[in-house]
């Protein structure tokens, strides 16, 4: 007898017992919580972490599981056990393609990601710099002192110009921006309304809503490929995104399609303009509602450019300015919701995740948790000061994702939307005018209602 024969069997690690995510509390027979994530999504989704870390919520017969703890909505975003899929995806793609990045899973995804990403890289963003310079400065211009600003449309106009011209640069772009602007911004209104009410073919019916957002659509996707178009004919390659993704290779080292190349610049514009748009409305908010910071800012940026225009490499030196948009941005994500799909039986937290199950979570909500923000209402750039930083948990403050679907164009959007700030703060301080609403809209990203700014000369 060996002394290993008496030894107890090694037994395989018990996985501690999964349990059952419990179930939010005010659903009801046939719509479960549809009701509330209709009437009122952005509170319903706020209230979910009184029930706990992952919670079961009923959507009509359906149960998705929402995550409300920062710490596994980081879990989640890392897990390869989840993907990017689910009815809000599956409306999307039926409208712009499903051969784009955004949309992707696994190894086109990963090769995807390769081809966009030199794009965007950190060292790769100076080279932007002179035309994000010359865009704010000519919105500067643009604004007159005294008249009313639409900031929902200005607001779109300067995200697309400015994706448009640095991502897909050509002179060409010029026009195409204004024709894009007019396109996505009808597009990104009706394609939320298809999303959370799925009515499928009466959207084909000759309705003038329907026939505008036909239209749009239908002009969007022939802008995309003129865009595309042109720059074949013009036989130049400059180092630019449109390059990359036409010189692109798949798998086997084979050029890719055309529709993959159709869909990846649906896919880089769409991503990149309602984002950005409903950013810089909050953040005009924020200069016409705090006009504190927004002194600030403008001092802070005097201090740096000694009353010259601001410039793009002013940007790494305008700490406050930088924390004033992280912290519209923390009350205010353009992301407020984000999903994914369970590709495997698995679990988050300790508690059980059916394969097959969606799953949500609330940007919005995590940036808002008063078990993480000390009051966690208010707005204090200075929360991000590196001595107060410390004290924001892991993740409970990612308002371009984490993980491999992590948005590409962090450091781009940062320094675009601080140089924007930056400009318009030393202009002009802004205030609202009668008829505009600054209520918080919900859509495919969240905006103000109707922002309507008088922007007032600093001098
Ligand atoms: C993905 C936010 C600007 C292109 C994402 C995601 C978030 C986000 C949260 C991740 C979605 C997920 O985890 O499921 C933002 C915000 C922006 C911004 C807050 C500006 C304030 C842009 C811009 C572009 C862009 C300017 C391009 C010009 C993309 C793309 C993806 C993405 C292509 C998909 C990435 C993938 O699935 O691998 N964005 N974004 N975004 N974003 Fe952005």
């Amino acid at each position: 007898m060996t002394v290993e024969s008496v030894r107890p069997e090694a037994q395989p690690p018990v996985a501690p017992e999964l349990r059952e995510p419990p179930l939010a509390g005010g659903g009801v027979p046939l719509l479960g919580h549809g009701w509330k994530m209709v009437r009122d999504p952005l509170a319903f989704m706020a209230t979910l972490r009184e029930h706990g870390d992952v919670v079961r919520i009923k959507l009509g017969p359906k149960t998705v599981y929402a995550v409300t703890a920062p710490d596994l909505t980081g879990a989640l975003a890392l897990s390869t056990d989840f993907e990017i899929a689910g009815p809000l995806w599956e409306s999307l793609e039926g409208l712009l393609g499903k051969e784009g990045v955004a949309t992707a899973n696994g190894p086109r995804h990963r090769r995807q990601r390769r081809t966009i990403q030199p794009a965007f890289r950190l060292d790769a963003i100076p080279g932007y710099g002179p035309i994000m310079e010359e865009e704010a400065h000519a919105l500067t211009e643009r604004w007159k002192p005294g008249e009313t600003i639409d900031c929902t449309s200005e607001s779109f106009r300067i995200a697309v110009r400015i994706a448009a011209r640095c991502l897909l640069r050509g002179a060409y772009m010029d026009v195409r921006a204004e024709r894009l602007c007019a396109a996505l911004d009808t597009l990104f209104r009706g394609m939320y309304r298809r999303m959370v009410i799925p009515l499928g073919p009466l959207y084909n019916l000759p309705l003038p809503a329907n026939r505008t957002f036909n239209r749009a659509l239908a002009d969007f996707h022939l802008l995309v490929d003129e865009i595309v178009a042109e720059r074949r004919a013009s036989g130049q390659k400059p180092d630019d995104l449109l390059t990359a993704l036409l010189d692109a290779k798949d798998e086997n080292g084979d050029p890719i399609g055309e529709q993959e190349i159709h869909d990846q610049v649906v896919a880089i514009l769409t991503a990149g303009a309602e984002t950005v748009a409903s950013t810089i409305m909050w953040l005009l908010h924020v200069l016409s509602e705090h006009p504190e910071h927004a002194d600030k800012v403008c001092a802070e940026v005097e201090s740096v450019t000694g009353g010259r225009p601001v410039a793009f490499e002013d940007v790494r030196r305008l700490g406050h300015t930088g924390n004033v948009v992280v912290e519209a941005m923390r009350l205010r994500p353009a992301i407020w919701i984000l999903t994914r799909r369970a590709v495997a039986d698995t679990s988050l937290g300790g508690y059980r995740i059916p394969a097959g199950a969606d799953i949500v979570y609330s940007p919005y909500a995590i940036q808002r948790d008063p078990k993480s923000y000390a009051h966690h209402l208010e707005f204090d750039p200075d929360r991000w000061l590196p001595e107060r930083v410390k004290d924001v948990p892991k993740y409970a403050m990612s308002p371009f994702g984490v993980g491999n679907r992590k948005c590409p164009s962090d450091h781009f959007s940062m320094a675009m939307l601080t140089l924007l700030t930056a400009a318009l703060s030393t202009a002009y301080r802004f205030e609202q005018v009668s008829g505009s609403s600054d209520a918080t809209r919900v859509g495919i990203t969240l905006h103000p209602h109707e922002l309507l700014l008088r922007p007032v000369p600093r001098d």
